[in-house]
């Protein structure tokens, strides 16, 4: 205790004197540091896990430093896994964090996906194979700015849903869930000679703390199945004496040193190792705001400062990737703020997977030239800027509804969680269209049941936006027309990644849209998901030419040819306002003339040798041309 106590004061005392430039940065740190970091990780005694000795951890009997990274594999096109693995090991890592995403794992209820994209112990596989540890976050909610922070949609039929608590409704899933996902996952473990050193429970409970038993039921939940490796939490500095669970190991989530954390974390957890579970430098980029940008001198004193005190730590994030397709979710910062498709956040690799200087400058850090790997080399990976095109073809929204699943009729709005759709799932992301006659115009008022942005269409015609800031539209009176269309196309922009609001994140129309003070009915209902199946074989082949048409919502056709050796590029929308793009069926995810991203990431591999089908789902208006660049540009 009196040496914790130390600790804490050296810790407020460093942070106010040790913000100087790092240059050779490995002289001065401790040598067991440095014996720690770069000691190869095979170990002699596989049943001893990760424990807590003292003030240190050890692996197989041995003192170890967790230096770790965050990789997303389901943002991170497959092909590219090992190259971003082999690079965090390169950089001096021993070990790989990752977050497990319920909501893509069990898109419909009882459907489970781990292929392809999704193949987690294909992932854990590589790990192992490039010699890195792992540590594994299985949720069952992860946060990580997903939508829903990771939840199924699904959850939230059930009208009275409490996310993460043990409301009856929340824990039948999550055992389905486990007893489907932990058999996956056991034999990964460190005992069974796997590469799993620690599992993590939830995410930052102490911050959300709706239920006190619900961390008692989620960690037996875990031993019950068989999980034997260390369990762990992580909180932020405020949740921290919330959130911490007995003989669970607590770890940190912050962007700075500050003692009174330290002082909280000794209180309930006494002497031992500290590991700063999610070191970040940045966060996230929402539509409409500026770029965050990061300041590699204050990093590196933190970093350099956590190493001097043999603190564990893990880079969130180590490489980025993408919000592919609709993954993204929402934060709120006084206002809703839906997140950008780049999930670069400033990581050490670039969002396609490059070293940025703050990669070479930590990689100089923690290796001495003489241990870098052989295989590793500075140079990003190739990449093409194709030659303009021109969207030549196109189909209005209006025009597909008929090749669409017959509509829900409804007297009122369903919400997308509602819909009968998915085999009872309902609808998780994309689009919704609301279709109902009127008889005359008036004032049209959202009462706030627009989430998140909805059209609105008269016979057809553009009428304007209802949002949280737009709640009232006038619609004109047509004299020569007894009935009128009206139709609100909704966009689900995500779904807040964090906060008890979670529990409230229905999308489309979640309530009453009145007209004139009377409620709105007889809807017709069409869930718009544009599934990559939907685009791939259910798009109805009705192109026209578009010529000069321009005009959303419709979906816009573009070929592109490509060498014997397609490469990574980056599409620039410039000229177009807001939509979705897909190419050869896959969804690279949302493009918005709001900024700050500018460009979308098109992953080599995705592309094939010839012609490759690219289709824009555009909301308002385009230009139909198409640019490709060689360098993303993702705001300022
Ligand atoms: C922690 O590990 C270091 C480096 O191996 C060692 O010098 C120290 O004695 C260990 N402390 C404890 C309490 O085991
Ligand atoms: C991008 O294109 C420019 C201009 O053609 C070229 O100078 C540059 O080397 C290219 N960069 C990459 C990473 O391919």
């Amino acid at each position: 205790m009196q040496a914790f106590l130390f600790l804490v004061r050296l810790v407020g005392l460093l942070s106010l004197t040790s913000r100087f430039l790092v240059t050779s940065v490995l002289q001065g740190l401790p040598e067991s540091v440095v014996q720690a970091l770069l000691r190869p990780s095979s170990v002699s005694e596989r049943l001893v896990g990760l424990q807590v000795r003292g003030s240190n951890f050890t692996l197989g009997n041995t003192p170890f430093l967790i230096l770790s990274g965050t990789i997303h594999y389901f943002r991170v096109p497959r092909d590219y896994w090992k190259d971003s693995l082999l690079k965090l090991k390169a950089c001096g890592f021993n070990t790989v964090t990752t977050h497990v995403p319920w909501n893509l794992h069990e898109p419909r209820r009882g459907h489970f996906h781990y292929r392809g994209n999704l193949d987690l112990l294909a992932f854990m596989s590589l790990a192992a194979e490039v010699d890195l540890w792992v540590i594994l976050c299985v949720g069952p909610y992860v946060g990580s700015d997903l939508d829903l922070g990771g939840l199924p949609s699904w959850l939230l039929k059930d009208s009275h849903m409490k996310l993460r608590t043990t409301h009856k409704g929340f824990t039948a899933a999550v055992n389905r869930y486990f007893d489907d996902l932990i058999p996956r996952i056991r034999g990964f473990q460190f005992q069974e000679e796997g590469p799993i050193i620690a599992v993590q429970m939830e995410n930052e409970y102490g911050s959300y703390n709706l239920d006190k038993r619900y961390m008692l039921y989620i960690k037996n939940a875990l031993l019950s199945r068989g999980i034997k490796t260390m369990l762990m939490t992580a909180d932020t500095g405020q949740g921290l004496l919330k959130g911490h669970t007995p003989t669970v190991f607590a770890t940190l989530h912050m962007k700075s040193i500050r003692q009174e954390t330290y002082e909280q974390l000794s209180s309930v957890q006494g002497p031992g190792p500290v590991m700063m579970m999610v070191y970040t430098a940045r966060s996230l980029d929402g539509w409409g705001s500026s770029r965050n940008t990061l300041d590699l001198h204050m990093l590196m004193a933190s970093v350099r400062e956590m190493l001097q005190l043999r603190f564990s730590l893990n880079f969130y994030m180590f490489h980025g990737g993408t919000n592919f397709g609709f993954m993204g979710g929402a934060a709120f910062r006084g206002h809703r703020l839906p997140m950008v498709t780049s999930y670069d956040y400033g990581a050490l690799l670039t969002e396609d997977g490059d070293c940025t200087p703050e990669y070479l400058a930590f990689q100089e850090f923690f290796r001495p030239a003489a241990e870098i790997p052989s295989f590793w080399h500075r140079d990003g990976r190739p990449k093409d800027t194709y030659a303009p095109l021109a969207a030549g073809h196109f189909i209005s929204l209006w025009d597909t509804l008929i090749h669409q699943d017959e509509p829900v009729r409804s007297t009122g709005p369903l919400s997308m969680e509602q819909l009968s759709v998915n085999e009872g799932s309902g609808q998780s992301a994309g689009y919704i269209l609301y279709e109902t006659v009127i008889t005359r115009g008036g004032v049209l008022n959202s009462d706030g049941h627009v989430k998140d942005r909805g059209q609105v269409f008269l016979d057809d015609k553009y009428i304007g936006v209802l949002d949280d800031a737009h709640q009232k539209l006038t619609l004109p009176n047509d004299r020569h027309k007894e009935f009128l269309a009206l139709r609100i196309l909704v966009e689900n922009q995500g779904r807040l990644a964090s906060g008890t609001s979670m529990n409230q994140e229905r999308k489309g129309l979640t309530g009453n849209i009145y007209l004139n003070g009377s409620p709105l009915r007889k809807f017709k209902i069409y869930s718009l998901e544009m599934q990559n199946k939907f685009i791939q074989r259910k798009l109805p082949n009705i192109w026209k030419p578009s010529f000069l048409h321009t005009e959303g919502p419709a979906f816009f056709l573009a070929l592109l040819r490509v060498g014997s050796q397609p490469k990574d590029t980056f599409m620039s929308l410039q000229g177009w306002t807001k939509g979705v793009v897909f190419i050869n069926g896959q969804n690279l995810g949302r493009y918005w003339n709001l900024g700050p991203q500018e460009t979308l990431y098109v992953p080599g591999p995705w592309l094939k040798p010839g012609l490759n089908e690219i289709v824009v789902f555009e909301e308002f208006k385009s230009t139909l041309l198409i640019y490709f660049t060689n360098a993303s540009q993702l705001g300022y």
